[in-house]
């Protein structure tokens, strides 16, 4: 499975959700997760994402393993987004700032 990273929190750019064939994103306040349960590795959303956020779960970064059950979690709370929207307007400031995880509204 693909997992979302905390580059994601407030940057939300949903670029990757036009190109999922499976629609197994789930989107939250200001972070999307994929449904460990629905996505069939078809990579596809991985280059779509400017902001580097989505890896396969076997190449998650040290330290960023709490983030492969969080998918797990907020995907069975948040409903299904398959249509992109417009990021927040301060997305650009905030891709690639460290520590992102206590930003996390759910
Ligand atoms: Fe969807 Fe494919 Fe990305 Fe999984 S790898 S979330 S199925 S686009
Ligand atoms: Fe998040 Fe990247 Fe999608 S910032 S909403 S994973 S395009």
């Amino acid at each position: 499975t693909f997992v979302v990273l905390e580059n994601c929190i407030r940057c939300k750019y949903t670029d990757c959700v036009e190109v999922c064939p499976v629609d197994c994103f789930h989107e939250g306040p200001n972070f999307l997760v994929i449904d460990p349960d629905e996505c069939i590795d078809c990579a596809l959303c991985e280059p779509e994402c400017p902001a580097h956020a989505i890896v396969p779960e076997d190449e998650v970064p040290e330290g960023q393993e709490p983030m492969i059950p969080l998918n797990a979690e907020l995907a069975r709370e948040w409903p299904v987004i398959h249509r992109r929207k417009d990021p927040p307007p301060d997305a650009d400031e905030w891709n690639g700032r460290p520590d992102k995880r206590r930003y996390l509204e759910r």
